[in-house]
């Protein structure tokens, strides 16, 4: 391997430094992040397209979600360090485990505005929030075709029956495609 040779001004003031330092730190922090809510969403979506192949109702997918969404999120939290978590939560929620809190609601109000005014970045869609000794990393959940059969306005009977059975506070419908359904949110603590 070759050493490049880099040549460090000498009049880099310590507040650049810092910043650089700062930025060297955050960096680490979001890919870590970004790490775990691949682990929790690819590990759902994964198994809810399957189910959605083998069973185009959605009832598979549907009985799917409703027995295992909440049981695969603390699985996977318990293969994360003990300093970090992460786990998804909406404006309007299904699960009422989901629930989001001021921060979540903030920030999520924030990704609505931008989708409205349609200054949303998909390329640039993480979110980084500093809550005392925790740094949360978002990532929006924008509704696609396959997320209207349980999540649009217009659901089949087999799946408004089962939703209302398993979820009768259900709010997680009339959604429609290319708006926030929720995020994917990673909580880590300073370790
Ligand atoms: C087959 C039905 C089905 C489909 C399709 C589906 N979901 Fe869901 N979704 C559910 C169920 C059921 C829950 C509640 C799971 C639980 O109990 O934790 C849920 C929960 C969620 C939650 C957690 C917040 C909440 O409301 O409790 C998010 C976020 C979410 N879904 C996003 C999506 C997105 C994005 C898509 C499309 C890529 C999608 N869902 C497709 C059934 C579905």
């Amino acid at each position: 391997m070759k050493f490049k040779t880099v040549l460090v001004p000498v009049f880099l003031s310590a507040s650049l430094f810092a910043a650089d330092q700062n930025a060297t730190t955050d960096k680490t922090i979001k890919q870590e992040g970004i790490e775990y809510i691949k682990m929790l969403g690819g590990a759902l979506k994964s198994e809810l397209q399957t189910h959605m192949k083998a069973d185009p109702s959605g009832m598979s997918a549907l009985g799917f979600c409703t027995a295992k969404a909440d049981e695969i999120t603390q699985n996977i939290n318990k293969k994360l360090p003990k300093y970090a978590s992460v786990r998804r939560t909406s404006l309007k929620n299904r699960n009422e485990k989901n629930a989001a809190d001021a921060i979540d609601t903030q920030i999520m109000q924030a990704y609505e505005k931008e989708i409205a005014d349609k200054t949303f970045i998909p390329e640039n869609d993480i979110k980084i929030v500093q809550d005392n000794d925790t740094t949360r990393i978002y990532k929006p959940l924008i509704t696609e075709t396959a997320c209207l059969k349980c999540h649009g306005k217009d659901l089949s009977d087999e799946i408004k029956k089962s939703l209302a059975v398993n979820y009768p506070k259900d709010q997680a419908v009339d959604f429609t495609e290319g708006s926030l359904r929720g995020v994917i949110v990673t909580e880590i603590k300073k370790h």
